[in-house]
């Protein structure tokens, strides 16, 4: 069901009015300063948080002494990741954060991820060692400390100076999995600089087959080890959101959009091919591109963006390495299909025969936990971060990374369940 946002209350203009005065509101280079409050009053995205409309009169929740809860100054005193994103509210312009908060339609499908994941609970089991707990996940013959993984989420210098080059170091401290987005506003090679070592790249395909095998012919030189193929959005998706936000930023910002409207300039990963702006729909993708991959690369292929056990099984019939259960958060097919929810009959068809990643919605340890216990081996997340980094920079991605990680633990320790390979169905329940 649709969220409607109600205009901001006597509250919320009250907050928004402290946070302008406030040292938080970062710009962007190039662009005139948000303009805190100036939400749209459509069906609107904050917090997302929020699941169950309609809004309570203080949508952060009951505050015994009036008003809304002071935000945090410093990364270090988010108490959650909504917490991040009330911020990020205010610092990042409103466009950008609209572009982070949209869904498409009337973010059911968006909603439908939160909600699948509040319908289950966690069984827990008493009197069990949990003194030692064990995060570790293998993918590919590589180990990670936590199965908590960046998603790949474009344009990252629209919410913060410093975009994916922060998040690379703040996911390299704590040994996060990365995944670098196509529409990155920094370049693959620069982002490996930063983190370290070789990210792994998620590929747009695009219907000029020239520019795609030329990008992945620069991934592969930059020693990424892993193309994440998304095949959830052939030809562009309704995000209303997002238009609803754009129309009251009247900024215009030329260090990422082309002069006189919206349309971005050309990204990294394309300078110096021949792409154009029409090459990026992919109407006419099938299965067969897999193969055409496969003739130009020997890197490892993850199919991201996948939500029925019949795709699954043509993935693997296909020689896919990993399977992504995906609805890009909520911005592909306004289904309401939960990602949740599509897992476990990916995951029988798959059967551990390659690994299962699963992303959309997943916003506590608790719900990374019940990723895990319907069958994923690790769990991305992509809003989250963002409005860590759009919050704080790197250390507010280093503080929503650090939270998640910390309640994953403390669900496993009241769980029962000491190892990742300890979760499994009978950890959860629904009803
Ligand atoms: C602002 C934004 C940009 C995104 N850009 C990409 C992208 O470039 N490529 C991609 O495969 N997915 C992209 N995604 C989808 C994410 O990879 C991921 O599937 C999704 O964000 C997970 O849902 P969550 O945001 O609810 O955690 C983007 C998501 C957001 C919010």
């Amino acid at each position: 069901m649709a969220h409607r946002a109600s205009p901001p209350t006597p509250d919320r203009r009250r907050f928004l009015r402290w946070l302008a005065a406030s040292p938080l509101l970062a710009t962007i280079p190039g662009c005139a300063p948000p303009r805190p409050g100036t939400a749209p009053s459509g069906s609107g995205p904050l917090p997302t948080g929020q699941s169950t409309p309609p809004a309570p009169a203080n949508p952060l929740g009951p505050f015994s002494h009036g008003g809304a809860p002071p935000l945090p100054s410093e990364a270090a005193a988010a108490l959650d990741v909504f917490d991040m994103e009330r911020v990020a509210a205010t610092t990042v312009p409103p466009a950008h954060f609209g572009y982070i908060q949209t869904g498409v339609d009337g973010e059911e499908t968006q909603l439908g991820n939160r909600a699948a994941l509040e319908r289950i609970h966690i069984r827990a089991r008493r009197l069990v060692d949990v003194s030692r707990l064990d995060t570790r996940v293998t993918l590919f013959g590589r180990e990670w400390p936590t199965p908590i993984i960046i998603a790949p989420c474009g344009s990252q210098k629209g919410f913060h100076p410093e975009g994916e080059l922060a998040t690379a170091r703040a996911a390299q401290a704590a040994g996060h999995l990365q995944v670098l987005s196509t529409v990155t506003s920094t370049a693959v090679e620069e982002v490996n600089d930063a983190r370290g070592e070789p990210v792994w790249y998620q590929l747009y395909a695009t219907s000029n087959w020239s520019v795609t095998e030329a990008v992945v012919e620069r991934v592969r030189a930059a020693g990424c080890p892993v193309i994440v193929l998304t095949v959830d959005l052939p030809g562009g998706s309704n995000r209303l959101t997002l238009e609803r936000w754009s129309r009251t930023d009247d900024r215009t910002c030329v260090s990422c959009h082309r002069p006189g409207g919206r349309a971005p300039t050309v990204k990294p990963m394309f300078q110096g091919t021949e792409y154009r702006p029409a090459d990026f729909r992919t109407p006419g993708m099938t299965w067969d591109f897999i193969g055409q991959l496969r003739e130009i690369t020997d890197q490892r292929i993850v199919v991201k963006g996948l939500m029925t056990h019949e795709d699954a099984r043509l993935a693997l019939e296909h020689g896919i390495d990993a399977i992504w259960v995906s609805n890009h958060g909520g911005r592909s097919e306004g289904s309401g299909q939960a990602t949740i929810d599509a897992l476990p009959e990916i995951a029988n068809a798959v059967n551990r025969r390659v690994p299962v990643i699963v992303d959309g919605g997943f916003r506590r340890g608790s719900d990374i936990f019940k990723g895990i216990a319907r069958g994923a081996d690790a769990v991305a997340v992509g809003r989250p971060y963002l409005w860590g980094l759009g919050a704080f920079g790197q250390p507010g991605v280093e503080r929503v990374l650090e939270i998640l990680r910390r309640e994953l633990a403390i669900t496993m320790r009241l769980a029962g369940t000491p190892s990742l390979a300890s979760i499994g169905a009978s950890s959860i329940g629904t009803g």
